[in-house]
């Protein structure tokens, strides 16, 4: 039986580009995938790398759950859980810091990006925080991790600490493979089409939150920035926004780029837009519809204690076995 493990943080509301670079991928893969075991969790630990106010945290922990469900995520199929409820990610994101250098934890792009953002100094957790992100995958012994883009660095060490400490201490992890969408593992802002869309952008309009409002969300997409050209065509480095958009819309509705730059040859910007604002709409309002049902319902509750039970069960073996290997507590008589 192979594994899968992936996690998003409950920072802020979700984006589109998280449902189509990570969301959208857990659902296809949970039908797709056979001897499979699903691990997905909501990486609350990793959201206090920066300041959290403590009731939104608690809200968006849920949030996420029921969002999860919402888009797809079977709790029969998959295994639904809060990471800070497994105290196991912890123990071994210490044991991975101890496996890491900082002068690799320095390189990370992710981290000289978000540093610059902390005005009440840089927490030292969000240092160290691929180190947790490698525990919450090696925990598990993960084969496969869907990520989008942005990851890939944090992925690539994960990798490189499997392999030290399998070197160090002998073979104890599976070393995972990154899973990335074939579309949409970048999806771009839709105010400034060189940068990521990230929830926690400035600009509103920059990205597309899950649980917006419906015409709000139409309203996004048809102001988003594109060129002065008219020619719907993609082209990433001359026409960064209009790529953006046919990305968006050939992922959401499983057709290539190809396909969709023929189907609108000689027709407008506004014509294009228009389309892609309903298939948007059309894909996240059922998705608000389920969220709206399921954000009360205490049978969340009882799918993350579910989940929380068989990833529990997983994390407590491999951390006896990972203690064991480092020379850490006693050995049992
Ligand atoms: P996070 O919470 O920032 O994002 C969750 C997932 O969404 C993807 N994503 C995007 N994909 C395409 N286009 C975008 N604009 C976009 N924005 C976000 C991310 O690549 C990610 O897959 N460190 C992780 C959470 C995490 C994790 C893990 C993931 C913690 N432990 C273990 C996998 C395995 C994070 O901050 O993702």
């Amino acid at each position: 039986m192979k594994r899968l493990v992936s996690g998003i943080q409950p920072t802020g509301q979700l984006t589109l580009g998280n449902y189509i670079g990570a969301i959208k991928q857990f659902v296809a893969l949970q039908n797709e995938l056979e001897e499979t075991e699903f691990f997905i969790f909501i990486a609350d630990l990793h959201a206090i790398t920066t300041p959290q106010d403590k009731t939104t945290l608690r809200k968006a922990i849920k949030g996420v759950a029921a969002l999860y469900v919402a888009c797809g995520l079977d709790p029969e199929k998959v295994n639904l859980f809060i990471q800070s409820e497994i105290p196991e990610h912890a123990n071994l994101g210490y044991i991975m810091e101890s496996t890491a250098y900082v002068g690799e934890m320095e390189r990370m792009t992710q981290y000289k990006d978000k540093r610059l953002k902390q005005s009440d100094g840089i927490r030292t957790s969000l240092l160290t925080y691929p180190t947790l992100m490698a525990a919450d995958i090696l925990l598990y012994d993960a084969d496969i991790v869907p990520i989008g883009d942005d990851q890939k660095q944090h992925l690539e060490l994960t990798r490189n600490l499997a392999e030290r400490f399998n070197h160090l201490y002998g073979n104890t992890f599976v070393v995972p493979e990154g899973f990335y969408p074939k579309t949409g593992a970048r999806i771009k802002s839709l105010v400034d089409p060189t940068k990521k869309m990230s929830k926690s952008d400035d600009n509103q309009k920059a990205y597309i939150l899950l649980l917006d409002e419906i015409n709000v969300i139409k309203n996004k997409i048809k102001s988003a920035v594109t060129d002065s050209d008219r020619t719907i065509r993609y082209d990433v480095k001359e026409k960064a926004g209009i790529s953006n958009l046919l990305t968006i819309y050939a992922s959401l509705t499983d057709q290539s780029i190809k396909s969709i730059v023929k189907q609108y040859e000689g027709k407008s910007y506004a014509e294009f837009k228009a389309d892609l604002a309903d298939i948007v709409a059309d894909t996240i309002e059922p998705i608000q519809k389920r969220y709206q049902a399921l954000i009360h319902d205490p049978v969340l509750d009882d799918i993350l204690d579910k989940g929380r039970q068989r990833a529990s069960e997983i994390a407590r073996k491999k951390m006896v076995k990972v203690y064991k290997r480092v020379g850490l507590g006693r050995i049992k008589s």
